[in-house]
């Protein structure tokens, strides 16, 4: 009750005043991904009905480089600041911000200006540009290679970036789990080359996600960061092609395996969309995309593993595919002299 009460008496006590009341900013920050720059002027007590009566101006090192005038309706501007303009719809309601191009912005203190007939104020706010986080701190920041980089190093926090790693580097150990249960449980000649194979496509896997993890976790070095990112996201679909593979030569296609393997074909487009959004967007709102489809594919790597932990322990004998136990077969019966029974 006392607070309202105390404001309304603050409100008439300053609508009596000769001063025009603005809101407190001290600064505001543009990074390369604004396009247009904003520099807030908010006037609180406005109480004219007309811009007839406002006057604004806008000041940078002692030069006005904007001038509204209301009983012309007409806007000056300086040359150098040519796409700076205030909205003179929103000058009723006290906002006099000065929108300009960020090509035409500079860095500096500005000086809001306002008068409202025999009322008026000024205000000070700081233009400030930001690099990314980590980024361009060497000369060539004009590069757009190193301004993707740029946006993609600094898109992502610590915490993001470690989901963006751990998630594969899980997939990929679960994949070797699932290898380690083929190779003692499924093992033959027939095999053999199939789980080469897969040793070989593993280890590559491996390498290429360390690599790109290395790549993007300092940061410091934003075309690094990035294409550590690229090398991780894109490499990580080899998963499905060998998970695949671990399956076929274990027990084939099942009614639970196909499933699985689309799982992680739509976490691997998911996580491709991210990527790819990323580095089209400004700003980090795909980020989660991106970390959503690699925990999507991940995913499919345990139940894949659960699964034929599960297959492989439910079978004393194991019998994987005919064809590829025949010799090893044979063999047997021989040692046991017995007859085929072809
Ligand atoms: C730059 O863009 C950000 C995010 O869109 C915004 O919050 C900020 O106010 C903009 N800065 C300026 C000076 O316009
Ligand atoms: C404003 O003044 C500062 C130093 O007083 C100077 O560095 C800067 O270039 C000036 N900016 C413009 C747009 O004149
Ligand atoms: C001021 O001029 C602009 C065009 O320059 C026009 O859109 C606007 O309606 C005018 N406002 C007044 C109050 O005359
Ligand atoms: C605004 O005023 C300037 C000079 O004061 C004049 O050159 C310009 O034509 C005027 N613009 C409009 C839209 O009246
Ligand atoms: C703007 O003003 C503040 C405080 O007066 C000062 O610290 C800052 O260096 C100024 N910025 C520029 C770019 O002149």
């Amino acid at each position: 009750m006392w607070p309202l009460v105390a404001a309304l008496l603050l409100g008439s006590c300053c609508c009596g005043s000769a001063q025009l009341l603005f809101s407190e900013v001290r600064s505001v920050e543009y990074t390369p991904c604004n396009e247009t720059v904003v520099i807030p002027c908010i006037v609180r007590n406005v109480e004219t009905q007309s811009t007839e009566e406002m006057y604004v101006r806008w000041k940078l090192n002692k030069t006005y480089i904007f001038i509204y005038d209301g009983s012309k309706n007409n806007s000056t501007v300086e040359p150098s600041f040519a796409s700076a303009k205030i909205s003179v719809s929103g000058l009723l309601k006290g906002d006099a911000s000065l929108k300009m191009s960020k090509h035409n912005a500079v860095v500096g203190n500005y000086t809001c200006e306002v008068t409202e007939l025999s009322r008026e104020g000024k205000t000070v706010i700081e233009l400030k540009y930001r690099m990314d986080v980590n980024c361009c701190q060497g000369s060539d920041c004009s590069d757009e290679k190193e301004k993707g980089g740029c946006k993609l190093a600094s898109w992502f926090s610590p915490n993001e970036k470690i989901l963006i790693v751990i998630f594969p580097i899980l997939a990929i150990l679960l994949f070797w789990g699932k290898f380690g249960i083929l190779t003692l449980k499924y093992k033959s000649t027939r095999t053999n080359k199939r789980i080469i194979l897969l040793l070989i496509a593993g280890t590559v896997l491996t390498v290429i996600v360390i690599i790109g993890a290395i790549l993007l976790i300092p940061g410091e070095n934003p075309v690094k960061s990035a294409s550590g990112l690229g090398l991780i996201v894109i490499s990580i679909g080899i998963l499905i092609p060998l998970q695949y593979n671990v399956f076929m030569t274990a027990f084939g296609m099942t009614s639970f395996t196909v499933p699985i393997l689309i799982t992680q074909v739509l976490g691997y487009v998911l996580a491709l969309v991210g990527l790819c959004l990323c580095i089209m967007a400004c700003e980090p709102v795909h980020g989660p995309l991106l970390i959503s489809g690699l925990g999507i594919i991940a995913l499919p790597e345990l139940l894949g593993l659960v699964y034929m932990k599960f297959v492989a322990s439910n079978q004393r004998t194991i019998q994987p595919p005919r064809k590829a136990v025949e010799e090893p077969l044979n063999a047997f019966k021989e040692s046991k002299g017995m007859m085929n029974d072809e």
